[in-house]
């Protein structure tokens, strides 16, 4: 029970002391945020491991993120992810060795352009690495229009993985909706070679199954039951969805706008289901709701780290025995570690 187990996590945590710092992100459960030192969305969590002196890491998110952090931490720190089925769907959607093949097609439909490929964040460390190797860098919801922006200035074309919504998304902020193509690798009728010789934005065909359900209904629903609500989306959501919504953003972004808001606001909240809770109970003042209604939208892959897994790998590192260590092969840590430097600096 949570009551039992509250003192193990604390008493773990202060006998390993500076030894550990706990990362979260913002779709973490509650039991998980609460023990967290820092908690926050991709970006801000990557700069945080980046920044951080302990011996390990304890990573409350996925593996992409885990990895990354075991990319940008130094050589003798050791990143941990509570449970090793933590993983993001849609960065399963593009594999790098499926990416290979479609890029030697891409860039012969295209012969004479120059193609910036971008990852966003939700893709495993082999795809980072490829994006650094053809003169490309990695993305968070936060900064995807300063990437294309910085590709855009040393290419004619972006290859932009895996998020279809999320490209599509930013190319509608850069007055660039016209020039994007869909790419889906399982449609071989898909990949018309004109249409990617013409387009500036080739988009994977990548989504994430939980922003992918939000539809432009819930917006007009809950602006019809909740005279007055206002609605903040992530830019995974579908473009219809994000042409509804008042404010567009990151899990930080979206976090900041409840902060924001006057006493007595609604907001309705087109996320995963366990950053609406947490806004919900941050922010009483304000009237937070999930844009869904009933429909829940739980990430099962965050959803993978549960308090009780958190507790063991503390006891485990008490006791002096490391558990679930994220580790990314070497020559892949440091092409990857290229392309997330390219996007540190954006
Ligand atoms: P953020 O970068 O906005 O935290 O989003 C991460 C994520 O997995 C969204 O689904
Ligand atoms: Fe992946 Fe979507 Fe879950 Fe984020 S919310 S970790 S993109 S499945």
């Amino acid at each position: 029970s949570e009551a039992e187990r509250t003192p193990r996590i604390e008493a773990a945590l202060e006998e390993l002391g500076d030894d550990v710092v706990v990362l979260g992100h913002n779709y973490q459960r509650r039991e998980i945020v609460e023990h967290a030192d820092f908690v926050g969305d991709s970006y801000e969590l990557s700069k945080r491991a980046a920044e951080a002196d302990a011996e390990y890491v304890i990573f409350g998110g996925v593996t992409f993120m885990a990895e990354s952090a075991d990319i940008i931490t130094d050589d003798d720190q050791t990143v941990i992810l509570p449970s090793m089925e933590a993983s993001c769907p849609m960065a399963g959607m593009a594999e790098a060795l499926q990416v290979d093949a479609a890029w030697a097609e891409i860039t012969a439909a295209a012969p004479d352009a120059e193609i910036v490929p971008i990852t966003y964040m939700n893709s495993y460390a082999d795809l980072k690495a490829f994006c650094a190797n053809q003169g490309g860098l990695v993305c968070t919801s936060s900064n995807a229009h300063r990437a294309f922006e910085w590709a855009f200035d040393r290419g004619d074309k972006v290859l932009f993985l895996p998020d279809k919504h999320l490209g599509v998304n930013t190319a509608h902020r850069l007055g660039m909706e016209d020039d994007v193509v869909t790419w889906d690798p399982w449609d071989p009728a898909g990949k018309e070679p004109v249409e990617v010789a013409e387009a500036d934005i080739i988009c994977w065909d990548g989504y994430c199954q939980v922003h992918e359900r939000f539809t432009a209904d819930h917006v007009e629903r809950v602006r019809a039951e909740h005279p007055g609500a206002q609605v903040v989306v992530h830019p995974e959501c579908r473009r219809e969805v994000v042409e509804a919504a008042d404010v567009v953003g990151s899990t930080s972004t979206i976090c900041e706008t409840v902060e924001n808001a006057e006493p007595g606001e609604t907001w309705a909240i087109g996320t995963e289901i366990h950053l609406t809770e947490h806004l919900s109970r941050w922010h009483p003042e304000v009237e937070v709701l999930p844009l869904c209604g009933d429909a829940c939208m739980d990430c099962n892959a965050m959803r993978q780290i549960d308090p009780n897994y958190l507790t063991w790998v503390l006891e485990e590192l008490v006791a002096g025995r490391e558990r679930n260590v994220i580790e990314v092969a070497p020559e892949e840590k440091e092409l990857a570690g290229v392309a997330l430097e390219r996007m540190l600096e954006v």
